[in-house]
């Protein structure tokens, strides 16, 4: 309703400044309302005009609304109430602006002068268990970066993969102690977990393996040529592993996106240089650090440094976090840079962003955003594990989502057989994954259920795939095609068709609401209110029966519903499959 907020206040003007109020000191008022019900589309609170006017928040309103109703005609009608002027568009307005809906494929959703943005997701950790925290992760940085760029940014995935560092040293030996054309064959790692694990039992109990882990530490820096080439294997056996969870998942991250920790690691002395030039570098037992002073101080009420470089001459998480910086600003060229990781990570990134904009690595034009999240947990409220107690297997969480999905089709529409049926089962299955994780506020913490993702009611990814495939359906009765209704004329005859065609309005604007603020679940909440008004609305009008006028309106009407649907989850990387 942000259209009838734009054309509304140009025309409230001249009544409004005749009145006495000043302009620029009521325009601001004006916006969406926020109460249902039908009884206005956008309101205007007159209490702060109260004091300048001297009058009652109600008096004020009751003239504004009388004032302002001629100008406003034939787009809304006006009436006031406790303080509130209130505007309901007019059923002309609506139908004018749903028409022009109708030959748009962009639903209304508008482009946004370009910027760069780096967007930094997925980054699991190489010879470790992607966790479901990457899952988290995967899921929403796809998302968004799926909106940014419908909304026209040059976006720049980075998936910044821990694959450097001192564990290195022992994973490498762990490796030759198996035996390299073991681990490295086709069998690969079944399980990196037991893989790590075993690797830091050694490194604990066995004081030669220590040795030969910290030497191998010393030849993985000066960058030895057959140690990059085991640890390449450990690379490959690890990405090879990301890349199949990546398109049972079906994101967009592909092995050019991978810029992990070690890419970096030829910037780190340059992250050094720069912060010892600008004088933010200190020496502290040994280490190399910056204090940033402020609030950063530790439970005794000491100041708390960002470790730079440890006393062993090693470099840190957040030394490589800030020579990316660097490289997404100077090299790439970024306006905007995007972590999405989980909160627990929020204190290193706020350090990091912190010391960049000191130092200048960043500057006033630059939008360093940490897009976190919270974790995941089961039906108890624990972090969420396998039976066995493990880290749940991304792999077999996947799998399982797809044959439970399958296994519910199954019931509700045995038609469905073969390689549609497997299809389906794979959209529905993954759809519902990823979408009870976008459809839950990402700052909070999430419950893992199967039982509710998968169910067709409710806001989950089945009863809007179904909403979707219903309207399918309907087409492929109707003998109509779907695009000979751009010439349709909209008709808002009953209260159902009227509240359908004000959700599919306010389609672009809850795109925008969600980018706003990285917000995937906006989206997801505007999409079950149409889905559910589409409910309503199929459930009273009758769309294949009427005279033509109204069966090309109810038609056009099922129409931009299907392509909202499909256009808003395809936004969440979620697929639609036409039949279910
Ligand atoms: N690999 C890290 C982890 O698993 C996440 C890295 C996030 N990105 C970054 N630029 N720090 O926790």
């Amino acid at each position: 309703m942000r259209d009838l907020v734009s054309e509304a206040i140009p025309r409230m003007a001249s009544p409004i400044h005749s009145m006495g109020i000043e302009e620029g000191s009521w325009e601001e008022l004006v916006k969406p309302s926020t109460v249902g019900g039908g009884m206005a589309d956008v309101a205007m609170p007159c209490h702060s005009l109260a004091p300048i006017m001297k009058k009652s928040p109600s008096e004020i309103a009751d003239n504004i609304a009388s004032a302002v109703s001629d100008s406003l005609e034939g787009i809304a009608t006006v009436s006031s109430l406790n303080g509130f002027v209130n505007l309901l568009a007019t059923d002309t307005w609506l139908s004018s602006k749903v028409e022009a809906l109708i030959r748009d494929p962009r639903m209304g959703i508008s482009l946004e002068d370009s910027r760069t943005i780096a967007v930094d997701y997925s980054a699991p950790n190489v010879a470790k268990e992607m966790h479901v925290g990457h899952l988290r992760s995967t899921v929403i940085g796809d998302a968004i970066v799926r909106m940014l760029e419908f909304k026209g940014h040059r976006v720049i995935k980075e998936n910044h993969v821990g694959d450097w560092g001192t564990p290195f040293g022992m994973l490498i030996e762990h490796l030759l102690d198996l035996g390299e054309s073991e681990v490295a064959g086709e069998k690969g790692i079944s399980d990196f977990d037991q893989f790590y694990k075993q690797a830091r039992h050694k490194f604990d109990e066995d004081q030669d393996f220590a040795e030969r882990s910290r030497s191998r530490v010393v030849k993985l820096q000066s960058e030895d040529n057959e140690t990059l080439r085991l640890w390449q294997i450990l690379v490959d056996i690890s990405t090879r592993y990301f890349n199949e969870v990546y398109s049972m998942l079906g994101v967009l991250l592909t092995d050019d996106d991978l810029m992990g920790e070690s890419a970096y690691r030829h910037i780190l002395p340059n992250v050094v240089a720069r912060l010892s030039e600008c004088g933010m570098l200190e020496n502290s037992d040994g280490a190399e650090v910056v204090f940033l002073g402020g609030k950063w101080v530790n439970r005794e009420g000491d100041p708390f440094p960002v470790m730079i470089r440890k006393a062993d001459g090693g470099y840190n998480y957040s030394t490589s976090d800030l020579a990316c910086i660097i490289d997404r600003v100077e090299r790439l060229g970024c306006d905007d840079l995007l972590y999405v990781v989980g909160t627990p990570q929020k204190q290193h990134f706020e350090m990091v962003f912190e010391v960049a904009s000191n130092a200048g690595f960043i500057d006033q034009s630059n939008r360093a955003i940490h897009v976190n999240f919270g974790s995941v947990l089961d039906s108890d409220g624990q972090m969420l594990k396998s039976r066995k107690g493990q880290n749940v297997k991304l792999v077999d969480l996947l799998r399982e989502a797809i044959v439970r999905a399958d296994s519910s089709i199954s019931e509700k529409n045995p038609e469905l057989t073969g390689s549609e049926r497997e299809e389906v089962a794979k959209m529905i299955g993954i759809g519902a994954v990823k979408y009870s994780d976008l459809s839950s506020d990402r700052t909070k913490d999430y419950v893992f259920d199967w039982d509710r993702m998968l169910s067709f009611e409710g806001n989950t990814a089945p009863y809007l795939q179904y909403s979707h495939a219903r309207i399918c359906s309907i087409f492929s009765r109707s003998g109509v095609s779907r695009n000979s209704l751009t010439d349709s004329r909209i008709i808002l005859a009953t209260p159902e068709e009227r509240a359908l065609a004000r959700e599919l309005l306010g389609f672009s604007q809850a795109v925008d609401y969600s980018i706003e603020g990285l917000y995937p679940h906006r989206l997801c909440t505007h999409l079950h209110s149409v889905s559910s008004s589409f409910a309503s609305f199929y459930e009273v009008c009758h769309v294949l029966d009427g005279d033509d006028a109204v069966k090309s309106s109810r038609l056009a009407l099922c129409d931009m519903t299907a392509r909202s649907l499909s256009l808003g989850l395809g936004l969440l990387g979620i697929e639609t499959p036409e039949r279910m």
